[in-house]
């Protein structure tokens, strides 16, 4: 059997590599890698219990730091572990740090490196997680694409080899644990009717900073809905930080795991965020979504009248939570919600 190194260490990844570890159960040696970017339970140990990720057999617990700090980190506790582990592919998901660091450090042993969430792009290289996607798609071998608009993207960068588009392994757990969702009683723990709130979740860097923050704070607290907002660690640091305060309808909660979190998306009126992978879960459970940025990878959910991008400006947020974006139907988008098999298939081949 092939053996796979597969590198996560985000929120976001848990949810991008439980699809992934299924889809390879029994057809390759997967040898989990934890960065510990992210080490808050609520962030991290949640998804390995819900999702059913086995326990990662390396854990670098990096923490957190500076993009230099973490990086730096990350490389050098994970050059040993795959020069030891000596694997087949060594896969990473999505943009962050983490995947940053493990893609080097792959690239540099020579390790055949799988980008999952390849080709994605903003157009905007003051984001950290553009850095990220372009240096980590640049020394991939297997570019796996979620949509047809990220093989353009690689495509106009020169980039046309070993780019696969598989569909959007977001879709597959949508797929796969979307329906034990309802199961977490997370409305009735909130005391929430479905309907009848808005769900919120803000982390992003740019809007973890003065002013946007501030903004984004009196635009929250001044809407006319119930706001319901799990916060990230981040952005409740940068508001303590700020000596800021979210008043009026928002509801702050500690962060939510995907079952829950799924099951607030499911039922609220719409979703506020900064989140990439929310907006594109958003699209999947036909719940209309406002993006607080003013660009977004996931350009097919805007095209398709299902998204819209409003920034930190109040008065455009105000306007869209009145008139959420409602397209006419929500067709698939990012593939079938099989895209991890046919990682799998690649991988295995
Ligand atoms: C990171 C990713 C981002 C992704 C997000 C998913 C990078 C550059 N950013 O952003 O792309 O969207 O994860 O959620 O890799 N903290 C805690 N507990 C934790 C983790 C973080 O309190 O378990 C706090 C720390 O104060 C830390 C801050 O959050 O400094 C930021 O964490 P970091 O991992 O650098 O970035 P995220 O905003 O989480
Ligand atoms: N998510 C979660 N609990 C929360 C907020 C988000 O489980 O309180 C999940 C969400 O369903 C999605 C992922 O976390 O699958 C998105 O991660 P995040 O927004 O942190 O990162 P991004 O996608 O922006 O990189």
């Amino acid at each position: 059997m092939p053996k796979v190194v597969s590198v996560v260490g985000n929120r976001p990844q848990y949810v991008k590599a439980a699809p992934l570890a299924l889809a390879l159960a029994g057809r390759a040696d997967v040898v989990g890698v934890d960065t510990g970017q992210h080490y808050d339970p609520e962030l991290s140990q949640i998804f390995y219990d819900e999702l059913g990720i086995a326990p990662p057999a390396h854990r670098l617990a990096v923490g957190s730091g500076s993009h230099a700090e973490m990086t730096a980190r990350i490389l050098e506790r994970i050059g040993p572990v795959l020069e030891a582990e000596a694997p087949d592919w060594c896969v990473v998901y999505g943009d962050t740090n983490s995947t940053l660091a493990a893609a080097l450090a792959a690239a540099k042993l020579g390790i055949p490196i799988a980008h999952v969430e390849a080709g994605l792009r903003s157009f905007d290289r003051s984001m950290p997680e553009e850095v990220n996607r372009v240096v980590a798609d640049r020394v991939s071998d297997l570019l796996l694409c979620p949509s047809a608009e990220a093989v353009a993207n690689l495509a106009a960068e020169g980039i046309t080899a070993g780019v696969e588009q598989v569909g959007d392994v977001m879709a597959d757990a949508a797929r796969l644990f979307g329906p034990i969702a309802e199961r977490s009683g997370a409305l009735a723990d909130l005391g929430l009717e479905p309907g009848g709130y808005a769900l919120c979740t803000v982390h992003r860097e740019a809007n973890t900073r003065q002013p946007a923050l501030g903004r984004l704070v009196d635009a929250l607290s001044a809407l006319d809905v119930d706001v319901v907002l799990p916060l990230h660690p981040r952005t409740r640091a940068a508001l303590d930080r700020e000596g800021l305060a979210l008043g009026g309808r928002v509801r702050v909660v500690e962060p939510v795991g995907y079952l829950a979190f799924t099951a607030l998306l499911r039922g609220a009126r719409l979703l506020l965020t900064d989140s990439g992978g929310a907006q594109k879960e958003a699209w999947f459970h036909a719940v209309p979504c406002v993006t607080l940025r003013d660009r977004t990878e996931w350009v097919e959910t805007v095209a398709r009248g299902g998204n819209v991008l409003v920034g930190d400006d109040a008065a455009a947020i105000g306007t869209a939570v009145e008139v959420p974006p409602r397209p006419a139907a929500w067709p698939p988008l990012y593939g079938d919600g099989h895209a991890a098999e046919r990682i799998a298939a690649l991988l295995t081949a």
